[in-house]
């Protein structure tokens, strides 16, 4: 008689609930959540499929639901020959992924000092720790007002961020919570659009501002912010806030703005 061959169940696998695909580049699916699994908002963790050796490919992906949601919530692009997304893009739901239950990060409520405006700044898929954090009922009880700058190339990419947001204001507890407090800010840099332009440039010009009737410029005594996007998107940005005199912070030492980077690109 054979021994089983290894008929371990990885205690790591969760099952896909639900798959939405936003454009030709991008999508979104939620999968089961570990009973054990803690985190706060705006946190990552590593996910991923089983390769054709059996070693798992992982990559580090924001939980976009949620704390306190049942199941975990992930926002990817595409990237035909990448690794794990040339794969990724095509789960079902009902199938296996792996996830690695150490949700880690600094786009936390934790790493910012206490303020008056947070900004959310995001790039592409940078949106998915927002998607978490404008869900999150911490954030708005810590903040009079938050405004949600979401960029991409075209419109169509903006979707998911845009269905999010007008679901937010619909939903009875968090729309309640929210009142008037979000300014949504989304803009396109290679599609025309009613907002255009990029995050950095929207932010100098002061176009941001005029266009909400906010007033600026961006004061490290009342502004926070959070960034996430592409290495230059996010270095162009800390640049742009450390010119208004913001200075970055850690889960160890909060301070007014945390950056994190977005999956973008090769290798994805
Ligand atoms: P742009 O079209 O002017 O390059 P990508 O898909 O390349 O990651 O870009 C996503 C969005 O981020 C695009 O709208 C892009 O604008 C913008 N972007 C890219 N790099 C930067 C940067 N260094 N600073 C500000 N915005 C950027």
């Amino acid at each position: 008689m054979n021994a089983p061959v290894s008929l371990k169940v990885n205690p790591d696998l969760q099952t896909v609930t639900q798959v939405t695909h936003w454009t030709d580049r991008l999508f979104s699916f939620r999968v089961t959540r570990p009973q054990s699994l803690r985190f706060r908002s705006g946190e990552f963790v590593m996910i991923g499929l089983a390769g054709d050796n059996g070693k798992p490919i992982l990559r580090a992906y924001s939980i976009a639901s949620p704390a306190w949601d049942e199941e975990l919530e992930f926002y990817s692009i595409k990237v035909p020959d990448g690794p794990l997304t040339s794969r990724l893009q095509h789960i079902e739901v009902g199938q296996p992924i792996i996830l690695r239950p150490k949700p880690v990060g600094t786009l936390v409520h934790d790493a910012l000092k206490p303020g008056k405006r947070l900004w959310f700044l995001a790039t592409g898929t940078g949106f998915a720790p927002f998607a978490s954090l404008l869900r999150e009922p911490e954030t708005w009880e810590k903040y009079d007002s938050v405004v949600m700058m979401h960029t991409c190339r075209e419109a169509g990419e903006l979707e998911y961020g845009r269905q999010l947001v007008a679901d937010l204001r619909d939903d009875p507890v968090i729309g309640e919570l929210i009142g008037d407090k979000l300014q949504y800010y989304p803009t396109t840099t290679r599609e025309q659009g009613p907002f255009m332009g990029r995050i950095t440039d929207n932010l100098t010009s002061g176009k941001v501002f005029a266009d909400l009737g906010l007033e600026g410029p961006l004061d490290p005594v009342r502004d926070r912010a959070m960034v996430c996007g592409s290495l230059a998107f996010n270095k162009d940005v800390a640049a742009v806030l450390e010119g208004f005199g913001l200075e970055e912070g850690s889960n160890s030492a909060p301070a007014d703005y945390v950056i994190e980077k977005a999956f973008v690109g090769d290798g994805v």
